[in-house]
């Protein structure tokens, strides 16, 4: 079938502002939308810039507004769609090039909030592995499944207006770990978290939970470590 796809292109080098291109692509309903822009990329314009890598939903690399929301291109089926399918890139981090955007800024908060196992220095060299609960591995089993797509951060009204914000996806690999019984920086991450662009700036708006194509609860999280933060109870 044919499908009407309108995509939000923008190249700095050349053009002044934002432009429509408007384009038909030959796909199959059960195709996805990445399928639809390899089709314009590979026939109708190779000048299309685009992120994408696994094509199943595993790499995070795809988001983009699809029309009007935060999606996977891998994930979203043609016959799902109404048309024209518009596309935009993902709000509140500078564009590259078309659906392209700059994640640095993105990648600053994750890294601020130490997403890695903080140990002490006598547990550094364990003679076995580290032994958890299934209780324990349950306590942060959501906040695992997050693959770093971004879509829940640029959904975020609090990030779109304030650069200073960690972001919902900062604080839910802060979460991650904060809960994970092996790990000893949760008080160092909550302290950082309960810091000028920690987690109080989150307002609830509950983007985020929508946004995210891995169904992580990113607001309960949030309001997890919000919680252990003013109760010390980590
Ligand atoms: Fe993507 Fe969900 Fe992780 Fe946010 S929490 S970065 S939406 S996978
Ligand atoms: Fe933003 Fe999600 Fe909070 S959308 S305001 S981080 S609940
Ligand atoms: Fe990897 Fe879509 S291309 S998640």
């Amino acid at each position: 079938m044919s499908v009407r796809i309108r995509i939000l292109r923008f190249d700095p080098s050349q053009d002044e502002r934002p432009w429509w291109g408007a384009y038909e692509a030959d796909v199959e309903p059960t195709e996805r939308v990445l399928d639809a822009l390899h089709y314009v990329k590979w026939y109708r314009d190779s000048s299309l810039a685009l992120r994408r890598s696994c094509a199943h939903g595993i790499c995070g690399s795809d988001a983009m507004i699809i029309n009007g929301v935060n999606l996977l291109a891998c994930k979203v089926m043609i016959r799902d769609l109404e048309q024209p399918i518009v596309i935009e890139p993902i709000r509140g981090l500078p564009v590259i090039r078309d659906l392209v955007v700059d994640m640095e800024p993105f990648f600053a908060g994750y890294k601020e909030v130490k997403p890695w196992l903080i140990v002490d220095e006598d547990e550094k060299e364990p003679p076995r592995e580290r032994i958890q609960s299934q209780e324990d591995r349950e306590r942060y089993d959501d906040t695992t499944k997050c693959i770093l797509c971004a879509a829940c951060t640029t959904s975020c009204p609090i990030y779109w207006a304030d650069g200073k914000y960690v972001g919902p996806a900062a604080i839910v690999n802060a979460h991650r770990f904060i809960f994970d019984s092996r790990d000893r920086g949760g008080r160092e991450r909550l302290e950082i978290l309960s810091g000028k662009g920690g987690a109080f700036k989150c307002r609830t708006a509950f983007n985020c939970t929508d946004a995210c194509p891995r169904g992580i609860k990113v607001t309960l999280a949030i309001q997890e470590v919000k919680r252990a933060a003013l109760y010390d109870s980590v």
